[in-house]
């Protein structure tokens, strides 16, 4: 059985990877990079296992903790916000123009997510 604290390793392992990413593709697209670069392939398979891990992890602390649904409103929250991390990588791409803005927003996120997770406001 893994334990708690095995869980919460490859839960910030995910996360950093999945902000590793983010962080370089925004900075590529805020200085005029496009999609088409020769790392975009390691980027995108760096943050999809960082979304997996960060998953599979939290669930696996979820179940540690005898957390079960529904869920208590931090664990939505995190859910929710897990899914824009996701779609984050798309939509840099996709909105480049506002890369300097996104770059802004993530990191404020991020910053929600870790405040959500250790005050648990809801
Ligand atoms: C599917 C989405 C997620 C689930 C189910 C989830 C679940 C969890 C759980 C159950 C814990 C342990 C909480 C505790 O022991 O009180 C935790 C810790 C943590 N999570 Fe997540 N999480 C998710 C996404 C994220 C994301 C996207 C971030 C990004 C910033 C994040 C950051 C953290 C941090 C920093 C901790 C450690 C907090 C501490 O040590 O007190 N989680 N998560």
């Amino acid at each position: 059985m893994i334990d708690y604290q095995v869980y919460k390793f490859i839960h910030l392992a995910g996360i950093l990877m999945v902000f590793f990413s983010l962080g370089g593709v925004v900075m590529h697209v805020a200085n005029g990079g496009s999609r088409d670069n020769a790392f975009r392939k390691v980027a995108a398979i760096t943050h999809g296992i960082g979304l997996v891990l960060v998953l599979v992890a939290g669930f696996g602390m979820l179940a540690r903790l005898g957390i079960h649904w529904p869920w208590p409103g931090w664990v939505a929250a995190k859910f929710v916000l897990w899914i824009i991390f996701g779609a984050a990588l798309f939509m840099i791409y996709r909105f480049a123009h506002h890369a300097r803005l996104l770059w802004w927003i993530l990191l404020a996120l991020a910053i929600l997510t870790v405040y959500i997770v250790m005050f648990k406001p809801f």
